[in-house]
């Protein structure tokens, strides 16, 4: 058999995008996929992990073995993470919206002869930074930071925003959002390690091997 280092470790990873109504019949959400998220939640299950995956809506199957959480909207996200907890490991991988529409109506809205309708925002929490301090942290908490430029210095800027240990950068200025490939950055406090391009799989794999290594 494979060697389990994850055996008895409790890993939460949130995964693939959240979606915010507008209204009955209308939302905000983005374009990511959940690939990663998934991909390394079966990664870590087979290190030995049990894992609790809090997942948008997304096209994919769930890794057997899994224990999967559906959500939509990031407050329902939250919820289910605190709900999850206690965990060894939190991994935020979620493209979580941003914003949400400050009030959702009852009823569609309608088009409107006298002009467009007026939406409203207000800030979702942030997931990664509410766990990150929250009373029953997880011992390990690793954020994603997607960007175009300046990879290394947001990376370093969100770790100490976010409170997280670590942030896996990638460069989304070409096609990682949705392909089957990521170049991984890992940004640690004292040290910045860049992987080479690789399936999301592989990628995956790697992280679950250097969160094991860690926990050891
Ligand atoms: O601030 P930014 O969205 O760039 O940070 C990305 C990281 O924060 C990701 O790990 C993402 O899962 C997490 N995040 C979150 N809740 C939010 C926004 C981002 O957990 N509302």
């Amino acid at each position: 058999d494979a060697p389990q280092p994850l055996k008895g470790r409790h890993v939460l990873i949130t995964a693939g995008p959240t979606r915010e109504p507008i209204d009955p019949v209308r939302y905000l959400s983005n374009h990511s996929s959940g690939k990663q998220g998934y991909a390394i939640a079966s990664a870590c299950r087979a290190l030995g992990a049990t894992v609790t995956l809090v997942s948008g809506p997304v096209n994919i199957a769930p890794p057997v073995g899994v224990n999967l959480v559906a959500v939509e909207t990031a407050r329902d996200m939250l919820s289910a993470c605190e709900g999850a907890l206690p965990a060894d490991v939190f991994i935020s991988v979620a493209a979580v919206a941003d914003w949400r529409a400050k009030d959702t109506g009852a009823n569609k809205i309608k088009k409107d002869k006298d002009g467009l309708p007026q939406l409203d925002l207000v800030e979702n929490p942030d997931i990664l930074k509410t766990l990150s301090k929250a009373e029953s942290r997880p011992s390990l908490v690793i954020g994603f930071a997607a960007e175009t430029n300046d990879v290394i210095d947001h990376a370093k800027a969100k770790l100490a925003r976010k409170g997280c240990n670590w942030i896996i950068a990638n460069d989304v200025s070409g096609d990682v959002m949705g392909g089957d490939e990521n170049a991984m950055i890992v940004v640690k406090p004292d040290s910045v390690t860049e992987w080479p391009r690789q399936s999301k799989m592989d990628a995956a794999k790697a992280l679950a091997n250097l969160i094991a290594e860690h926990l050891s």
